[in-house]
């Protein structure tokens, strides 16, 4: 049996025109269509729900509080009843005549995915813009390079896999962003057998695309997690950004204060000390801001969580000025030079600092 998810936002003048072609299609293929909705604003999910009351093969899945073409396609899956799986876009650009051919493929057996490719031989995107096609090309190329198994066109929205397949590389999957497919082809193991079917990408009925600039960034990091991200994480170089920012308005912050300190005349020791000490706590709560609402953006604090991770910070960063002293006297008591001692001192406690704010102010 097929269960076919079509993930929908704002499609609703699409569904009436589109469902009927499908289900023409698939009149002597036992089916199940599932439409993920994420609580459209032109209200595509009561659009489904009206046209399923007389379409008993047809179901709705309405999302509150939840958006994404990936998580819906993943929701979709877990929902469905088939032996395999498919998914195409709710707006007409994918080629329903050749559902029949992504289902023989992947229940005859001899793939596990199959795929509805736009870079194969017989395949194109049609009449897409310049500018569309060459950022397509590129994420593309960049995206066969990540796969485990060969495939021309990972960032399809057009394919079918095996509910088993599907359920092996489950746990490693990766909700963010448009790149369902892409995902599944970098977990899955390298022994999958993969087939492709050519089509051309056709134009949108109604609306518009929803492959936002947003979605874009989300797949260059999507990219950049599975690569060397690996290794070492995006929020660690962000941290360490915002750090090398943070010096600035530490020096910044001293010359203000020491100034209207001095007023005029020369700085004592005193005055001295309290200009580092502003300085320093200027720079504690510029870092803590920045780290907020860019590093940590998706698990950022507000409200009095927002004030109790402040202090958490604090505290933190107090402990990892003190890792840094240590390491640096230590190393300078073996005879290090000097700016070595300093170097590896400061080090110590960029990395000590990022290790306990996430583990205690930024729980992902
Ligand atoms: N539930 C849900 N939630 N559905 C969504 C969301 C979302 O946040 N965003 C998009 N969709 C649905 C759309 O309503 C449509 O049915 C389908 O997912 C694809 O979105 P489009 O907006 O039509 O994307 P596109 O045509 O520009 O992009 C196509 O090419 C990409 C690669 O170049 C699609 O085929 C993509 O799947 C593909 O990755
Ligand atoms: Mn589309």
């Amino acid at each position: 049996m097929l269960s076919l998810i079509l993930p929908t936002y704002n499609e609703s003048e699409n569904l009436p025109e589109l469902l009927p072609r499908i289900r023409e299609i698939l009149s002597n293929t036992p089916h199940e269509i599932i439409i993920v909705d994420d609580d459209s604003p032109d209200e595509t999910w009561r659009v489904g729900q009206e046209l399923a009351q007389d379409m008993e093969d047809v179901h709705v899945i309405r999302r509150i509080d939840r958006r994404g073409l990936s998580s819906a396609v993943i929701d979709g899956f877990l929902a469905a009843k088939g032996d395999v799986f498919a998914v195409m876009d709710a707006d007409g650009q994918h080629d329903t005549a050749l559902l029949h051919q992504l289902y023989a493929n992947v229940s005859g057996g001899d793939s596990e995915i199959a795929i509805g490719s736009r870079y194969t031989t017989g395949g194109s995107v049609g009449s897409w813009d310049e500018r569309r096609y060459l950022l397509s090309r590129i994420a593309t190329w960049l995206a066969i390079k990540i796969c485990a198994v060969n495939a021309s066109d990972p960032m399809s929205g057009f394919f079918a896999i095996k509910r088993k397949t599907f359920e092996e590389v489950l746990p490693r999957l990766n909700p963010k962003g448009f790149k369902i497919l892409l995902d599944l082809l970098v977990h899955v193991p390298k022994s999958t057998t993969v087939s492709e079917v050519p089509f051309t990408f056709g134009i949108r009925m109604h609306g518009e695309s929803k492959l936002s600039r947003r979605v874009q960034i989300e797949f260059l990091e999507y990219l950049y997690d599975v690569t060397i991200g690996r290794y070492l994480p995006l929020t660690f170089i962000k941290f360490c950004i915002v750090g090398t920012l943070g010096v600035f308005v530490h020096l910044a912050a001293y010359m203000v204060i020491s100034q209207l300190l001095a007023d005029g005349e020369q700085l004592n020791l005193y005055g001295f000390s309290l200009a580092v000490v502003g300085a320093t706590e200027t720079a504690v709560i510029f870092n803590y801001l920045l780290n907020n609402v860019w590093t940590f953006a998706h698990v950022r604090l507000r409200g009095a969580a927002a004030i109790i991770g402040f202090f958490k910070f604090n505290l933190a960063c107090a402990f990892g000025a003190l890792a840094n002293y240590a390491v640096a006297a230590f190393l300078f008591s073996l005879g290090w030079v000097e700016i070595a001692a300093v170097f590896l001192g400061a080090m110590t406690s960029v990395i000590w600092n990022y290790a306990m704010n996430k583990l205690l102010t930024w729980k992902e």
